[in-house]
């Protein structure tokens, strides 16, 4: 039984082949409807969630399966002080696979030493968000054509952003990639990020504070939102919030294929505006997200098409 923690535990050929999967499912829809037909995966979100946790319940809908689960931890008895541990040993009585998304980093780890069923990390703390990554190197293939030869801006809160150290890991290990790396020095992506993936895998990356300098050098710039909830202080929060607010005109100096994503929630980091421009990827990152929980459910299921 395998379970799905961070990005770094699916090699580069099992990433490419739920792409292939992801596709396949786009074109052929009507061939996957009945696969799960009897399955049950139960999504538990301590943190609040629109997209991962309605894409994972349209995802198992999808495949012909059925949902159960809670979208807060008050409405659960986590709220009487139940530990992860034996709520998952509980919740794995009742569902086949399980969607956790949790405040604490390591929460989806320990359900997955505890659980019988498939634990499947749907955001914990600051740390990792497998399945965003899996949604964004969907979208990269299919927007960009391509998985290598591409510079990849990344935007915002690059402390916090969990979505932002997780693409960096996937991303690594395609060839040619580099990283521009854009925040305010207090958001700078964290040292293991840096050291551990970057440096030690060798990866050609720059980091600035001026968004406008490196515009016209990117394939991809990836935005993040400055995550209120990770901050330790208002006043900080408040004080970086609208770093960067990218608008039509900012991307003036951009290439004619530059792909621009978010992993969305937004807040005013890009300007509605740019939503009319075709290079906006992010409501496209938002339905391939859906493919990818389909083809990684029925990965982890052990379902063959
Ligand atoms: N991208 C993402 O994780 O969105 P939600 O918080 O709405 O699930």
């Amino acid at each position: 039984m395998r379970s799905l923690i961070s990005i770094e535990e699916l090699s580069r050929e099992e990433i490419d082949s739920l792409i292939s999967t992801a596709n396949d499912i786009i074109a052929n829809p009507k061939k996957y409807s009945e696969l799960c037909r009897g399955k049950k995966l139960a999504t538990l979100f301590y943190e609040p969630s629109t997209r991962t946790r309605l894409s994972f319940e349209a995802a198992m809908y999808e495949l012909g399966g059925n949902v159960l689960g809670f979208s807060e931890a008050q409405s659960s008895s986590a709220a009487k002080g139940e530990s992860v541990a034996d709520t998952a040993r509980t919740v794995s009585c009742y569902a086949d696979i399980i969607a956790m998304r949790h405040p604490k980093e390591g929460a989806p780890f320990v359900a997955a030493q505890n659980a019988s069923v498939p634990i499947i990390n749907a955001g914990d703390g600051g740390h990792n968000h497998p399945t965003q990554t899996l949604a964004d190197l969907c979208t990269i293939s299919r927007e960009c054509g391509r998985m290598s030869n591409l510079t990849i801006g990344c935007c915002g809160d690059l402390k916090f952003g969990r979505t932002v150290h997780s693409l960096i890991a996937a991303m690594s290990r395609y060839e040619n990639v580099r990283f521009v790396l854009i925040s305010p020095e207090e958001l700078r992506v964290p040292s293991y990020v840096r050291h551990d993936i970057l440096e030690r895998g060798g990866i050609p990356y720059s980091e600035t504070q001026d968004i406008s300098e490196v515009m016209g050098e990117l394939d991809i710039l990836y935005m993040t939102r400055v995550q209120r909830e990770r901050f330790f202080s208002e006043e900080e929060y408040l004080r970086l919030k609208d770093s960067y607010i990218l608008t039509a005109d900012k991307l003036s100096g951009a290439k004619d294929s530059l792909c621009i994503m978010h992993p969305l929630p937004r807040v005013n980091e890009i300007s509605v505006e740019v939503d009319r421009d075709p290079r906006a990827c992010y409501f496209k990152q938002v339905l391939y997200g859906k493919y990818m929980r389909m083809a990684l459910i029925l990965m982890l299921l052990g379902v063959s098409v």
